[in-house]
């Protein structure tokens, strides 16, 4: 089966990724518990298209997460952010977030950046360190030639976590998006591969 111009013999992401302080793995049924302690918050979902999630809605994307997992050729990779442990075999390893690369136009190489954190781990730099490892294994395992994300324009965490991954503003649309009885402005980012591994 072909998709666009990627094939299922085409690479994969070598999960788990790793960086200095995080691994990106592959969710498990067992994750729902810290799943949903960050996406049933307000806090967390505000500015997103989804939540806050009850327990069956977090029960519901674990599920998603597991059927994308075997998708081949696999388009969505939403992984759990886990900060590695300081004791011996991964002992206090924490689950604080979750970061995905969606192929959402396989026929032009583009994917979309996204990620959400448990609000105690915020302001430490773990989403910009969780993103710009998925980034930099979309452009150099997957081939991918553009990857873009979005924010709500009030999201200025968001905002600043896609420029500090050099992504440029493409776009600023208003009421683009009707999610809980309201329309919301958004911020469209874009990064290309020869910028990002240049
Ligand atoms: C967006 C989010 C993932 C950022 O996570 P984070 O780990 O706190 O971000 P980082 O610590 O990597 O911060 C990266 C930059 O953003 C800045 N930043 C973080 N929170 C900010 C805020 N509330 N307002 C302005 N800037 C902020 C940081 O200061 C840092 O910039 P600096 O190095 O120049 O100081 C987190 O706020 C979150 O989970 N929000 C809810 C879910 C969400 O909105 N996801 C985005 C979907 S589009």
């Amino acid at each position: 089966m072909r998709m666009g111009r990627r094939s299922v013999d085409e690479p994969t992401l070598a999960i788990p990724l790793e960086t200095p302080r995080l691994i990106l793995r592959d969710f498990t049924a067992r994750d729902f518990e810290a799943v949903h302690a960050y996406s049933s918050l307000d806090e967390v979902t505000r500015f997103l298209v989804w939540g806050p999630n009850t327990t069956l809605q977090s029960k519901r994307t674990i599920r998603a997460y597991l059927d994308d997992q075997r998708e081949r050729p696999r388009q969505n990779f939403d992984l759990a952010i886990i900060r590695k442990g300081e004791g011996r075999r991964g002992a206090g390893q924490q689950l604080i977030g979750g970061v995905g690369l969606k192929l959402c136009d396989g026929e032009n190489l583009t994917g979309e950046v996204g990620y959400a954190l448990h609000p105690d781990y915020w302001g430490q730099g773990y989403a910009l360190e969780a993103a710009r490892m998925i980034v930099h294994a979309g452009f150099s395992e997957l081939g991918l030639q553009r990857i873009i994300a979005t924010c709500d324009q009030r999201n200025k965490a968001s905002a600043r976590v896609m420029e500090k991954l050099g992504m440029r503003r493409e776009g600023v649309f208003r009421q683009s998006k009707y999610i809980q009885g309201e329309w919301r402005d958004e911020f469209l980012y874009a990064i290309l591969a020869a910028e990002f591994l240049r």
